[in-house]
């Protein structure tokens, strides 16, 4: 198994993505502690791994929230941190609110850099590694999700940086870039109407059912996480069913 012996911290786990992982860790034989605002989700999601997690809600906005749970997490010491929690907000940039703005980027990006900053010296002592989750969108411009994009960025260059910052310490630090992905939150219909959807779709997925399941995303967090990839840090990975490929 992987992960045995093991312990990981997966934020995202009530929904989609992050449960994906929470389940597929668990499977590899990691502690794992799962963290979301969405408490009975994760209890679901716990319901559904091959091994107890530990649960933890919290809040991706708040700091003291992310600090807290970083300690429940390495209690017993810490390898991986699955930085999986997002969201995302459609809308017109010329009135797009500066609140929905502020909260994109608090739970994206600022709640990124809290969790890795809480996460880093227990990592250090592990010679651990985080798994950020970027987006197509942290690599080209989406029309009518302006801070989703900014958000996701920003979440690219701060995966860059603490790979070289950490480097010499033995921490590895790398980011998912996720195409189109079944999930809620592409389920979403808090979406204007009128807006050019052959903008947004420029550059939809090419593959034969190329759109992404959860489970092909959290094959990739896995394989990141592991030894296997001990000789990879500071690299964004594309999985979007060619997407970005041209
Ligand atoms: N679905 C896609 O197509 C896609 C593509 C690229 C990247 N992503 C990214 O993947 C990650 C997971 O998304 P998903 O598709 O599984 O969506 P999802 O909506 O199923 O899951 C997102 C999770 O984040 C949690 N969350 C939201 N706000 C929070 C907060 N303030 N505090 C704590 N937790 C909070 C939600 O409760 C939810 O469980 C996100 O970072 C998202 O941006 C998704």
């Amino acid at each position: 198994m992987m992960f045995e012996g093991k312990n990981a911290l997966i934020t995202g786990a009530a929904s989609g993505i992050g449960r994906a992982t929470a389940i597929r860790f668990a499977a590899e034989g990691a502690r794992v502690t799962i963290g979301d605002k969405n408490a009975a989700g994760l209890e679901e999601t716990a319901a559904m791994m091959a091994s107890t997690p530990v649960i933890q809600p919290f809040d991706a906005v708040d700091a003291e929230s992310c600090r807290q749970l970083v300690a429940v997490a390495a209690k017993d010491g810490l390898d991986v941190l699955c930085n999986i929690s997002g969201v995302l907000k459609w809308g017109r940039s010329e009135d797009f609110s500066l609140d929905d703005f502020d909260l994109v980027m608090a739970v994206n990006t600022r709640s990124v850099f809290a969790l890795c900053q809480a996460a880093l010296p227990h990592l250090v002592e592990t010679r651990g590694n985080i798994v950020n989750t970027a987006s197509a969108a942290a690599l080209q411009g989406v029309p009518y999700t302006t801070a989703y994009v900014a958000s996701k960025h920003a979440v690219a260059g701060i995966t860059k940086s603490l790979a070289v910052e950490f480097a010499s310490r033995g921490v590895r630090v790398n980011a998912i870039c996720p195409g189109q992905v079944n999930t809620p939150m592409t389920q979403q219909t808090a979406i204007p109407e009128d807006i050019d959807w052959a903008l947004v779709m420029r550059n939809a997925p090419k593959l034969l059912d190329g759109s992404c399941e959860p489970e092909d995303i959290a094959e990739l967090f896995a394989f990141l996480a592991s030894d296997k990839a001990r000789k990879i840090t500071g690299s964004l990975f594309s999985i979007d069913g060619g997407q970005l490929a041209g």
